[in-house]
């Protein structure tokens, strides 16, 4: 056949890889497992579109509303709304429907790249908070209330705040201070909580946004619950977030025909969290210690540990092997047949849900244990993160719709930059479109090169070309 996706992707499939990246439903396994094949096998069939009895997404009032009231209950919110474009949408429709044109929200500087979309879609300004970060990994700790406070009480027009919670890496922040002190404020507190679905099964994973809270919250359904990629869940709980404003946004930014497939998915996922999610969750997190356990009493690979993490994240450190977690990732994939979710120049990520099993672990654990003793060559270079707060000139919105053109990097100093520039880890941005570039930044970029570190946001991806607003 000449469908070069449908092939790879059978391919993929075919190979019986283990995945400890998201989707959730870990290659639709967790279906089988709880009895649910026909929904897996049948899905295409209840592929549809509006025709009476199927509701509608944009206006719902028959099944679709029944169902985000299911959902409302078990995620205690005040109203649960459906998405079919992933947690972005849901973070582009909630800031709109708190800002005006031209009005200031707060926002994590490392937040995720739909929050300064969104501000250039809406002529909105970002008040950048920066988090703590882990100079020996470069993971963003999570912002703190006093950073918060101090930009609060320096401009009072500020709207409204948004926070990522957990983050990729799993920290959590403490919400609860922080929604506390907005509240008193009369400021509305939104929260990215695109990889914190599963939070509520179980109290060692802390307390969801909603309940700490948030006056919004928006969770990727699909990232760490059983659910098809793009499906999420947008929670209102609020007396001051005009929930009609919200809704009129969603229609302006998702389709007008709204997949059934990943409605029904996220249905499936509602049903299994309240039937079985809690006891898959025991599970889940027994065979999380078992693993960490194993690996405490490995030589050369450890895991990194922050008691505000969510334990279903698991960030393998594997500096000491003298390998990248680029390499580890290679390993572990050409190897032994597992898929981490993302590497990085000390370690590999891996999301563990529960649609993974104890076949699953025995195969994680028993790979880690032949990898421990294959040391790499070479010590690794380390690049220490720069310390700095970067000049704006633009905000996102002007540099978005100025002219631009790309010019060789060394002679970018004092230019103001017109894309972005995100090393991973920690995933924060170093420049943003406006921003100055300085020499202490394009020196990082080129040291993060010569690592082999991913920079996402720029056009050359050989990192030679910048570009700057004409
Ligand atoms: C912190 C964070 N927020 C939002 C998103 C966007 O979520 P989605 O892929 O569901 O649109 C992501 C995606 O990776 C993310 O990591």
């Amino acid at each position: 056949m000449n469908t070069p996706i449908i092939n790879k992707l059978n391919d993929i499939k075919n190979s019986d890889i283990v995945s400890f990246h998201v989707p959730g439903h870990k290659n639709g396994k967790i279906f089988d497992r709880l009895g649910y094949s026909d929904f897996k096998n049948n899905i295409v069939n209840i592929d549809t579109t509006e025709i009476p009895g199927t509701d509608n997404l944009h206006s719902p009032e028959e099944i679709i509303k029944e169902s985000q009231e299911i959902a409302s209950k078990l995620f205690k919110s005040d109203h649960t709304i459906f998405l079919v474009n992933g947690t972005t949408c849901g973070i582009q429709a909630a800031i709109m429907a708190v800002c005006s044109l031209k009005d200031k929200i707060i926002v994590n500087r490392d937040c995720h790249q739909s929050v300064i979309n969104t501000c250039i879609l809406g002529d909105i300004e970002p008040v950048y908070v920066n988090p703590d970060i882990d100079m020996k990994t470069g993971i963003s700790l999570g912002v703190k209330l006093d950073d918060i406070k101090r930009l609060v009480e320096e401009d009072h027009s500020i709207k409204a705040v948004l926070i990522t919670s957990p983050t990729y890496y799993g920290i959590n922040t403490d919400i609860k201070l922080i929604s506390d002190y907005l509240h008193k404020k009369n400021k509305i507190f939104i929260v990215d909580e695109a990889h914190g679905s599963h939070i509520g099964l179980n109290e060692r994973l802390g307390v969801s946004a909603i309940e700490q809270g948030a006056d919004i919250s928006i969770q990727s359904t699909h990232k760490t619950l059983p659910c098809f990629t793009q499906a999420s869940m947008l929670h209102i709980k609020s007396n001051i977030v005009d929930i009609n404003r919200l809704k009129s946004f969603l229609r302006i930014i998702q389709s007008s025909s709204p997949s059934y497939m990943l409605m029904a998915s996220i249905e499936m996922a509602v049903e299994i969290y309240r039937k079985h999610g809690k006891e898959l969750m025991e599970e889940l997190i027994d065979n999380i210690d078992e693993t960490k356990n194993y690996i405490k009493n490995l030589k050369n690979i450890s895991l990194y540990n922050y008691k505000h993490s969510d334990i279903t994240k698991m960030y393998i450190i594997t500096k000491d092997l003298n390998r990248s977690g680029y390499e580890i990732e290679d390993i572990l994939r050409e190897k032994y047949n597992i898929q981490v979710e993302l590497s990085n120049p000390y370690g590999v990520l891996l999301i563990c849900s529960i649609g993974n099993d104890k076949h699953d672990f025995e195969k994680l654990r028993q790979a880690l244990g032949y990898i421990d003793n294959e040391i790499g060559d070479d010590d690794l270079i380390e690049v220490d993160y720069p310390n700095y707060i970067p000049e704006k000139a633009l905000n996102p919105r002007g540099a978005f719709y100025s002219n631009k053109k790309s010019i060789p990097i060394k002679d970018a100093v004092g230019k103001i930059c017109a894309e972005y520039i995100v090393p991973y880890p920690p995933g924060i941005s170093l420049l943003s479109p406006g921003e100055i570039i300085t020499k202490e930044i394009i020196d990082y970029v080129q040291n993060c090169k010569s690592i082999g570190m991913n920079v996402a946001g720029m056009e050359d991806k050989n990192l030679e070309f910048i570009k700057i607003i004409d």
